[in-house]
């Protein structure tokens, strides 16, 4: 929140200007009540009603405003950890995405940034809001009367000890949702991402049966959730409204022994149900400080993720247009993390510029992996691959992957024009140097098939192909 400091503080004064007049209000009606006792004057009435009418109006304005400011906030947390999550992802390797699963990814950058921001919006606001209440209205009521404060206000600690006596049972039963909410979105990604496979092994069924399972366990988790929930917030709410309950008895005895004014009575009346709305709404608060808890840890689980392929410290530029292209590999050695075998074992080799090598090898043998080395998309150590003599770990990372073309060997297309595939590395460059690149290629004529050429549009994955 701190970057929108000053928004949060305008909304936390607002709030402070509200429970200040909310806590005025019962007096001016006291007060009218009292004189009425004495003299009755319906233009007494009406300047009474028109002040609180004003400030009644006032607070409304304030609290629009404060709610304006301070929900406004958590929305622009939550675009600033959307934004910083993407940002953050990009400059994670490739092997980062195999232990974390995008359907897991996805809900945590979605459903999990949404509760941080139901917790940074709502509940500060309501947090902020009961404070000032209490803060402003119990000392106004202990000078109105003591005894009927402590009656009033008995029953609160009960209220904290049931808060308390809840707060584990709905932080794990959250977790418990978020959990199952990732993993369905997980099976939906790599179910819809798999489609053809499960046809044509007419797996159906069990895909559907898996779902089933993954659904009716959220399905239990929310209802467990919302039992425990649907069990405390009405206790709360029905305790605070016992303190209105007790004002009531005891206050009638009051009056009849001449403690207390009917004025003062009304008085204490309003301010207790000033403070009831916020505690009975302390339930809400908690369930959005505990799911915005569970989830800024699911968030930050992201965000501390240290990218294990970065630039070096100490780097030395490539000479830009100047490389030549001389690939060296000394004693190359690479252990995927999970694996005991090294993939790549002691792998020595020149090619010299403007030299064709292919490298073939048995299924397994490590191809993909020296092709993936190169580009240093795998975590290799130094000194052992040299790009025109200069370690490739001491290149800057965008220098060596721009020196380099490479066609993977599962072809990706983004859900964007031919054209802007075509030219996804360059994005620059002009329809003449694509089609040309496209001719090299020999998909032209395949692209000249369709009416808009390379204006067409090809699904995610070029499913369209
Ligand atoms: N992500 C990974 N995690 C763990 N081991 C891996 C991973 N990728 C590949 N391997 C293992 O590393 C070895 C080399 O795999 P690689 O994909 O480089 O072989 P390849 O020569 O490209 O095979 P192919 O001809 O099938 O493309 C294999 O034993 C493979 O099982
Ligand atoms: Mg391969």
């Amino acid at each position: 929140m701190q970057p929108h400091w000053r928004q949060c503080a305008l909304g936390i004064l607002a709030l402070l200007l509200v429970n200040l007049l909310g806590a005025r209000i019962p007096l001016l009606i006291r007060d009218g009540i009292d004189e009425l006792q004495v003299t009755f004057g319906f233009d007494q009435i009406a300047q009474y009603s028109l002040v609180v009418l004003v400030l009644a109006s006032v607070m409304w304005i304030l609290r629009m405003a404060s709610r304006i400011f301070l929900f406004g906030v958590g929305r622009q947390v939550e675009f600033d950890l959307k934004q910083r999550i993407f940002q953050h992802l990009l400059t994670m390797e490739p092997s980062y995405f195999a232990t974390n699963t995008i359907g897991e990814l996805i809900s945590r950058a979605t459903s999990d940034v949404d509760n941080i921001r139901r917790l940074l919006g709502f509940a500060v606001l309501s947090i902020a809001n009961t404070l000032f209440a209490y803060a402003f209205t119990v000392p106004v009521m202990l000078s109105l009367s003591v005894r009927l404060t402590v009656v009033a206000l008995l029953v609160y600690p009960v209220m904290l000890v049931l808060v308390r006596l809840f707060s584990d049972r709905l932080r794990n039963q959250q977790l418990r949702v978020q959990e199952s909410t990732s993993r369905l979105s997980e099976l939906i990604q790599e179910d819809l991402s798999g489609i053809s496979l499960i046809k044509i092994y007419a797996q159906e069924d069990n895909e559907r049966q898996a779902f089933a399972e993954l659904n009716d366990d959220l399905l239990d988790a929310n209802l467990t959730l919302a039992r425990t929930r649907n069990t405390l917030f009405p206790l709360l709410g029905g305790l605070a409204s016992i303190s209105l309950l007790l004002i009531l008895a005891t206050g009638a005895g009051a009056i009849a022994d001449g403690f207390l004014s009917v004025g003062d009575f009304v008085a204490m009346v309003l301010y207790v149900e000033r403070l009831v709305f916020p505690t009975a709404l302390l339930g809400f608060t908690i369930t959005a400080y505990q799911r915005g808890e569970v989830s800024i840890d699911r968030v930050e689980a992201i965000l501390m993720s240290q990218p294990k392929i970065a630039d070096a410290p100490t780097l030395q530029a490539l000479p830009g247009d100047a490389i030549r292209g001389q690939l060296e590999a000394r004693n190359l050695m690479f252990t995927y993390p999970d694996s005991q075998e090294p993939a790549l074992n002691g792998v020595s080799f020149t090619a010299y510029p403007g030299e064709t090598v292919a490298i073939v090898g048995p299924i397994g043998a490590g191809k993909s992996t020296l092709a993936n080395a190169l580009p240093r998309l795998l975590d290799i150590a130094p000194g052992q691959l040299f790009l025109d003599g200069q370690d490739i770990t001491q290149l800057p990372l965008v220098d060596l992957r721009s020196a380099i073309a490479y066609v993977p060997q599962e072809s990706f297309l983004f859900s964007t024009t031919i054209n802007n595939n075509i030219r996804y590395g360059e994005p620059l460059a002009e329809l003449s140097e694509v089609k040309y690149a496209a001719k090299l290629a020999q998909i032209a004529p395949e692209i000249g098939n369709f009416p808009i050429q390379y204006d067409r549009v090809v699904g995610e994955r070029g499913i369209t192909f």
